[in-house]
């Protein structure tokens, strides 16, 4: 009789139930996986063989084959190698489950001396056991945590193969762990890097605006005068995760593999700066397996660009689609897969190779067509998707020699608390699942962002001197409401509008 134990894989960011079976055959030594699995998987043989050898139990001397089950789907990672050696020890006949562990899940990854290490995308998996109603899982220490996350199963976490084969056998027991009480998600970052940027009020007013609605800011500027220092003070300006955006984050970091075993749940908001040498699948995801690229790792969070021209074009085109949507499809040949993307988008750029075009002090020394080009880089469509474009200006000596005001730092992050809170309370029985107000989508902003008489014109006029597209628009009136929701306005009033209009630079020309 061929033994049967269950296990899980994760495929995206979603898990699946995999059958692991295994039979004695024939008498020749041998020992064979099937069921596609690929290189990691074929050598948890030599990994199961060596930790079964070191738990002191001779390992069968006859034609052993292991299938994962469903056999058309890809088994990738070592975290098979437990269910495959729990599986091996049943057929031998050393093992025999109790009912309950015969419905149980075993993932992990053995060493040869049969500790277990931790794999990736477990609190995926949990989500998978408590949707089909298993209750049991039995995975590694420093994975429990993790998995514990989600309330209702019983996480059995195992330091050992031996350890594990005792509590099988029922000769000595495993503690489950108790019920987690992660639901209270505290504190926020120290502001530091914030509180040391001086003078710059309009890049700081936008990067609250920013903040408050999740609106992508565009900061232009010569070189030195603090754009990437802005852009990196921003984490700290970012409320905390609430509890469904922190499980939804730390699912992603879990299957990256990014997830650290001190911390389980992710709480404060995901801050990614990729270089701009990377590429377009470590951007957007993908691969032959696919996984999740930076604008997912960013999900919930922010997306640096620094230096955005230097950004292959095809790169930069290719976050249009997931700036609208908030998700990415990724095709593969055999299927396509979506992952969540709804970030907000933080570029710095120079305004032309030389950097000083727009200085005041130094000179350029670019040709026009020169400067042409560089700014040509960034496509008309991808710059329209920037609710707030400022420019950046060389910080003048005096606001060096000035102290930023602590009071000013606090009135800030009240703001944006406050702002945020209105913003869940405007959104808590919207249909779509929306937070901020820049995922308001078109057919809904005249409900939540209605205008009065003198601010639709002047909108209208804005919309003639601006060259403002149907998105443009849109946005404008989004910023607007934040704006407003900043200091705590039920109504959309001229002077929000005013402001918001006064961020779209780029435009003028
Ligand atoms: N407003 C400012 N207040 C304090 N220091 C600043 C400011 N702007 C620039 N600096 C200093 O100049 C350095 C360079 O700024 P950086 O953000 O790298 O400029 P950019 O990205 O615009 O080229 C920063 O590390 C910081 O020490
Ligand atoms: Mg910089």
């Amino acid at each position: 009789m061929p033994s049967k134990i269950f296990s899980a894989t994760t495929f995206g960011l979603d898990s699946q139930l995999i059958e692991v079976e295994a039979d004695l055959i024939g008498e020749a030594a041998k020992f064979i996986i099937v069921g596609l699995p690929d290189t990691a998987v074929q050598e948890a043989r030599e990994r199961v063989r060596s930790a079964i050898k070191n738990c002191d139990i001779a390992f069968p001397r006859r034609k052993i084959i292991v299938n994962l089950a469903p056999a058309d789907l890809k088994k990738v990672g070592p975290a098979f190698d437990l269910p495959i050696a729990v599986s091996v020890l049943i057929t031998k006949r050393y093992l025999e489950l109790f009912a309950d562990d015969q419905k149980a899940v075993f993932v992990g990854e053995l060493a040869l001396d049969g500790t277990l290490r931790p794999v990736t995308g477990v609190l995926s998996m949990a989500t998978l056991l408590k949707k089909l109603e298993i209750k049991r899982l039995y995975l590694p220490q420093q994975n429990a945590d993790e998995a514990n996350l989600i309330s209702g199963l019983e996480i059995y976490p195992v330091k050992n193969l031996a350890e594990l084969v005792k509590h099988l056998k029922g000769k000595s027991i495993i503690k489950k762990l108790p019920p987690s009480d992660f639901k209270k998600i505290s504190g926020s970052r120290p502001v530091l890097l914030f509180a040391k940027i001086k003078g710059q009020q309009q890049a700081k007013r936008a990067l609250e605006i920013a903040t408050a609605g999740n609106h992508n800011l565009l900061m232009v500027g010569p070189p030195g005068s603090g754009k990437t220092l802005l852009a990196k003070a921003m984490p700290e300006l970012l409320p905390p995760l609430t509890i469904d955006e922190a499980l939804e984050v730390t699912k992603i970091y879990s299957v990256s593999g990014l997830l650290s075993h001190n911390e389980p749940l992710i709480t404060n908001r995901p801050f990614r700066s990729p270089h701009h040498t990377a590429s377009g699948i470590a951007m957007v995801g993908g691969g032959s397996f696919p996984k999740p690229g930076e604008i997912t790792l960013a999900h919930r969070g922010v997306l640096f660009l620094d230096e955005l021209p230097e950004f292959p074009r095809i790169v930069l085109e290719n976050l249009r689609q997931p700036l609208e949507d908030g998700v990415i499809t990724v095709s593969r040949a055999s299927q396509t897969l979506q992952f969540p993307a709804c970030f907000t988008l933080v570029a710095a750029a120079n305004p032309c190779p030389c950097g000083f075009l727009t200085d005041a002090e130094k000179d350029c020394k670019c040709s026009p067509g020169q400067i042409l080009r560089y700014q040509k880089r960034v496509s008309g469509p991808l710059l329209d998707r920037f609710d707030l474009q400022i420019e950046v200006p060389r910080v003048k000596f005096i606001d060096l020699q000035s102290e930023a005001a602590a009071a000013e730092i606090e009135n800030i992050l009240q703001r944006i608390d406050k702002a945020r809170k209105i913003q869940l309370a405007r959104f808590k029985d919207s249909q779509q699942k929306i937070f901020t107000n820049s995922e308001i989508s078109s057919q809904n902003i005249e409900e939540y962002c209605r205008l009065d008489n003198q601010s639709k014109q002047l909108l209208k006029e804005a919309m003639f001197k601006f060259h403002l597209s149907a998105r443009g628009y849109h946005r404008v009136i989004k910023v607007a409401r934040t704006v407003a929701d900043l200091t705590e306005s039920k109504e959309i009033k001229i002077e929000h509008l005013a402001e918001a209009l006064q961020f779209r630079i780029m435009q003028e020309n």
